[in-house]
């Protein structure tokens, strides 16, 4: 038995809110659908963020948006908000999170690259304004939700030192870190050196995101660089055991490593359950997940070609019979 794990896994506790562990899967547009959440908490994902939603779109009560903030039958989830600095409108979302999602605590998108989004002055564009990302912290707080908010290390310099006091400062509960630069995208390799600055900048739960693949990662993450948590992204679309691994690692020393029968067998229970939350025979939206469980699998591109052409269960299931 390892006692380092009884420190480093832990329920993690804001104000009345009890999270049950630090191992948490990150928000991701396209991939952390309601599907994925589900998955990923039943190999014990303490918690689970939503793709990022629109404030814009929330305050219209637009029907495709509010899709996104249908968190029946998982338990709690964290909806991610992202819009302009705005706070008046993310004070209104923050009522609509609360009435129809029954929302606690939600989280704030302010590391989104992409350009359409910079452009409109919402996600990483509050890197380079880091003031106004205290005026949006303080508007959702007032509405009385937990905040949590989650940045890069800057947008194309590295100012941590600038945006962590404008968050804790202005009461956020928890700051998530992916520690690399809004305009390298997913280039370069995630500056964990980060986080331990970051430690000493703030008494927010601090959470490390970043190429965490593996439970060595995690381990390595929780005892070099001081973080209260984990977070999850591309690998745990591939791997959604991933948290299982980490958590029987911290444990007992061992984790279990999947066969390819074993990752077929999961490919189809996570299309399942899929189907079953979206009551729709459709697999289409879930293809580009599908194939990520056999990233690591050599000489896997015919297969995932095939997957790729997937529209259904029955078409999945017959594609895994023949490879
Ligand atoms: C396809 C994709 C979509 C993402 N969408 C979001 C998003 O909507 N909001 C957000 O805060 N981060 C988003 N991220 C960043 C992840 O939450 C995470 O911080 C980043 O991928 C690093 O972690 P990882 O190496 O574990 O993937 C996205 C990442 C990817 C790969």
């Amino acid at each position: 038995m390892r006692s380092m794990g009884e420190k480093n896994i832990h329920p993690i506790q804001i104000e009345d809110l009890k999270i049950p562990n630090n191992l948490w899967l990150a928000p991701m547009a396209g991939f952390s659908n309601q599907a994925l959440r589900v998955f990923t908490k039943s190999f014990g994902a303490g918690l689970a963020f939503t793709e990022m939603v629109s404030v814009e779109g929330l305050i219209r009560l637009n029907k495709k948006t509010l899709e996104y903030i249908h968190l029946e039958e998982e338990g709690m989830a964290v909806v991610q908000l992202f819009g302009k600095n705005e706070p008046k409108k993310f004070y209104q979302a923050a009522q609509i999170l609360r009435e129809r999602a029954g929302a606690k605590i939600v989280d704030i998108n302010f590391g989104c690259p992409v350009r359409k989004v910079v452009h409109n002055e919402a996600g990483s564009y509050f890197l380079k304004v880091p003031q106004t990302m205290g005026d949006v912290i303080k508007a959702l707080k007032d509405a009385g939700l937990m905040v949590s908010a989650k940045i890069r290390s800057g947008f194309d310099r590295i100012n941590i030192e600038e945006t962590i006091p404008v968050l804790s400062e202005a009461g956020a509960d928890i700051i998530t870190l992916h520690p690399r630069l809004a305009i390298q995208f997913y280039r370069g390799k995630a500056d964990w050196e980060l986080f331990r600055k970051a430690r000493e900048m703030t008494k927010a739960v601090l959470i490390g995101s970043g190429d965490v693949e593996s439970p060595e990662d995690a381990e390595r993450l929780f005892a070099d660089f001081g973080v209260d948590g984990v977070m999850i992204g591309r690998r745990a679309v591939g791997a959604p055991y991933i948290f299982s691994q980490i958590l029987d690692y911290f444990t007992t020393g061992q984790y279990h490593s999947y066969s390819i029968t074993e990752i077929k067998a999961l490919m189809i229970k996570f299309a399942e359950v899929y189907v079953n939350l979206t009551h729709k025979d459709s697999i289409i939206p879930i293809r580009g997940s599908l194939i990520q469980y056999y990233k690591n699998v050599p000489h896997a591109n015919p297969l995932r070609q095939a997957i790729s052409s997937a529209k259904t269960i029955i078409d999945l299931k017959t594609i895994l019979e023949n490879f």
